[in-house]
């Protein structure tokens, strides 16, 4: 199926809006932006190594530092310290308690951003430490619980057990990541007479909003919050942003002058929140053909020492334990840690991936115990091989999981290089292979469900020329050129004629975040609806003025019914002389959702969007080191807005992923200081680990659903796509131990992980 708009922007390869501004350095990021006379810089000033009561600080030295202007903490706040942004538990700055090594507890404005930092950095605290736990095992042990758990039963899993035949279990470390945007978290306060304007980086730009309104006891009204662009930001600037927008605002409104914060890398690093590590147990009862009966899983994740958005990510993880699988019985249990680190947030996929992971290892190790080929076991186990139900209660419509996984399999010729690569193995070379087609499926929907709103504002100009405003933000994903592409779509223009205006919250109010990959459903919805209206207005319009009962046609910057013609600006200066308003406003609010959070039944996500990947990696077993060498992607977006970034998407998310199940590591001492805080020991994927063989293809469907012309969200999904690369060193390594092993192999597999299978699968 392919769209049939002719003269449509739809479906067309378009560039992000301002790709050649990227490449030529021309865009303009927030510090970019000219700085007002008399700017001044703030640098935080970071706590104790060492979650800790603070008894006393000397500021002496920080304040006879050169250029240095003003110190503000805690006492300084006039209204609410609170930064949080669901629960109200993590302050702007603390107190005296701090809830984690290196915590910021204030902020130094001084003239320039460097003096900012060496002032930051001769504080003197004195403190007693108060250490919390900080490694998975002691954070477990510490079973401090954040907030309630959530379990999800269905079926009677304990008895569908016992009734298996067989069974399989283990225990799953999965690591966390940071973000590692390009443009770190930055803020530019400026204050007026009308109140403040703060230019920040951020995914969420009305909640920046509400939490600088409740910090200066202002009404939100006084305070607009403007976000062209983000240099990245991956869920890492979904709450993240906020605190550097409220120390930039505090010190604005305090000082009278515009203040700027921009992050160093290594206190970015330190100070904002990461994926959340999980530690997964499962229990697994199948039968011979590897048809699984039930499945229990125990999911602990450190959450950090306040909620920030840790229960929803965590609901997000329940729900995809099952992954692309029919669990006729099942038990999910989620318990959510509070630990001595910094407070993890959002990360593309949001608890998805984590959730994923342990139910792929089962599946491997059932292959593998009953002599099966995993696919075979995944293909028997998918949605619509024996159940459409998921453990939530909502029955999966599409019939998309099955049939993609065998075309893929043949387009990648999985099942022949399989053969190959186990042949290869047997002969123990230094390099083992190891290949595996592993499936997604995503719900899109924030399961907040009130979350699924948007808001437009279009305006035409009298020279025909429009401007489009809508409450989603954009991060480089390509929201503000696919939600143009709609909106040209319904008034029959071309794409040049609209200038999509940066984000702020005096033009749409009362914002969702862009985020749960859901920007362009729901901003495009409402873009659709704003310019619905207004091509309304028109055609009464043209329709009087032309005396015709003729419905006027919009197409190529024409609007013309029968004889009559005008071109897309003459009817809007047309409308103007007759005093039609030529602006509208559009509203989305996605129907028919929603679920109970004390059963977790119900139907939390509109639709889900699937796919699958086969990735053959190279194990050195010298060094340890994997590599992927090849990857097949093959995933399901719908009637494609775009396929040039969709295809982007599915590329970006698949490194990104890999990256996270196969280097990115967080190593924190045993008080919670970050010790990989720098790219030089953090490592992520670099353009020479993106797989020199790279094929990735776009499943021909519609999305079942009218979410923009039945396209389907992109954002996250493919990030999943990157298991096949974990089941695929899991799958070499598997060859160098007896028949029927499986290695544990944790998350991310580093060569040290690798190393430490291969020696088990030698002793095995
Ligand atoms: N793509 C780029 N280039 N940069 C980003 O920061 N964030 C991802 C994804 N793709 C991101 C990205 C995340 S976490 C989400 S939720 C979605 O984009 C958000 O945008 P969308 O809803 O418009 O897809
Ligand atoms: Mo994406 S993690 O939902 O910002």
């Amino acid at each position: 199926m392919s769209l049939d708009h002719t003269d449509s922007p739809l479906g067309e390869a378009l560039p992000q809006d301002s790709a050649r501004r990227h490449v030529t350095g021309q865009a303009d990021y927030c510090d970019d932006l000219p700085e007002p006379a008399g700017c001044l810089h703030g640098a935080p000033v970071l706590g104790p190594p060492v979650k800790a009561r603070i008894h006393t600080i000397d500021w002496s030295a920080v304040r006879a530092s050169p250029g240095v202007i003003a110190i503000l903490t805690a006492a300084d706040i006039p209204g609410e310290n609170n930064a949080g942004s669901v629960v109200h538990d993590e302050p702007v700055f603390p107190n005296d308690t701090t809830g984690y090594a290196q915590q910021p507890i204030a902020l130094v404005l001084a003239q320039s951003r460097l003096a900012a930092r060496r002032a930051a950095a001769k504080v003197r605290i004195d403190y007693t430490a108060e250490p919390g736990p900080v490694h998975m095992d002691a954070v477990i042990a510490a079973n401090d619980r954040l907030h309630d758990d959530l379990m999800l039963v269905q079926g009677d899993p304990d008895r569908a057990l016992t009734e298996a035949p067989l069974t399989v279990q283990g225990q799953l470390e999965i690591g966390g990541q940071d973000h590692v945007y390009l443009e770190g978290q930055i803020a530019l306060a400026l204050p007026s007479h009308d109140g403040l304007h703060v230019v920040s980086s951020t995914q969420h730009p009305t909640e920046v909003q509400d939490l600088i309104a409740h910090m200066l006891a202002l009404p939100a009204a006084t305070i607009t919050v403007e976000v062209r662009r983000m240099g990245g930001a991956f869920g890492g600037k979904e709450s993240q942003a906020a605190h550097i927008a409220l120390w930039a605002s505090l010190g604005a409104q305090i000082t009278g002058a515009a203040v700027k914060v921009r992050l160093d890398r290594d206190d970015d690093m330190r100070i904002t929140g990461k994926r959340h590590e999980f530690q997964v147990e499962y229990t697994i009862g199948h039968d011979a053909q590897g048809v699984i009966q039930s499945a229990l899983f125990s999911m602990a994740s450190r959450c950090g020492f306040s909620n920030d958005l840790s229960r929803s990510v965590n609901d997000r993880a329940v729900f995809h334990a099952d992954n692309a699988y029919f669990l006729p019985h099942a038990r999910i249990h989620s318990k959510r840690l509070r630990s001595a680190t910094v407070s993890n947030t959002a990360f593309r996929g949001f608890g998805g991936p984590q959730g994923m992971m342990a139910i792929e290892r089962a599946i491997d190790q059932i292959a593998a115990r009953l002599h099966k080929d995993p696919l075979d076991v995944r293909l028997a186990n998918a949605y619509g091989a024996q159940g459409r139900v998921t453990p939530y209660g909502m029955e999966i419509q599409e019939t998309t999981l099955i049939p993609l996984m065998q075309q893929l399999a043949e387009t990648s010729s999985y099942r022949q290089r399989r053969a190959e690569i186990e042949a290869h193995n047997a002969k123990a070379p230094r390099q083992l292979r190891g290949i595996a087609l592993t499936p997604v499926k995503f719900g899109i929907s924030f399961t907040a469900s009130f979350l699924n709103q948007a808001g437009a504002l279009i305006h035409v100009y009298k020279d025909g020329s429009i401007a489009l405003n809508h409450g989603g933000t954009e991060m480089g994903q390509g929201l503000y050129q696919k939600v143009a592409q709609v909106v040209a779509h319904v008034l029959g223009v071309s794409v040049s004629r609209i200038h999509p205006t940066s984000t702020r919250t005096d033009k749409v109010p009362n914002t969702s975040p862009t985020a749960a990959s859901s920007g362009s459903d729901l901003n495009g919805m409402a873009a659709r609806r704003a310019a619905e209206t207004l091509k309304v207005r028109l055609c009464a319009h043209l329709k009087a003025l032309w005396n015709t009962t003729d419905e006027p046609v919009f197409a190529n910057d024409q609007i013309t019914a029968g004889a009559h013609r005008l071109s897309f600006a003459e009817a809007a200066r047309s409308a103007w002389f007759a005093r039609i308003p030529l602006s509208a406003t559009g509203h989305w609010a996605t129907p028919d959702i929603g679920w109970d959070p004390h059963t977790g039944k119900g139907r939390p996500f509109y639709y889900f969007a699937s796919g699958a990947a086969v990735s053959e990696v190279e194990v050195d077993q010298i060094t340890g080191v994997p590599k992927v060498i090849r990857a097949d992607l093959l995933h399901d977006v719908g009637e494609s807005l775009n396929p040039m970034l969709d295809l982007g998407q599915i590329e970006g998310g698949y490194v990104q992923g890999m990256g996270w199940l196969t280097m990115e590591q967080l190593v924190y001492s045993d008080t919670g200081v970050l010790a990989t805080h720098g790219l030089s020991t953090y490592k992520i994927p670099t353009a020479s680990d993106r797989p020199t063989d790279l094929r990735i293809a776009l499943w021909p469907n519609q999305n079942p659903e009218e979410m923009v012309y039945h396209s389907k969200a992109v954002g996250e999904p493919p990030f999943m796509l990157a298991i096949s690369v974990h089941s695929a060193i899991a799958h070499a390594v598997s060859c160098r131990g007896p028949e029927g092993w499986w290695p544990a192999l944790n998350a991310p597999a580093t060569a040290e992980e690798v190393l430490r299978c291969l020696s088990c699968a030698a002793s095995a």
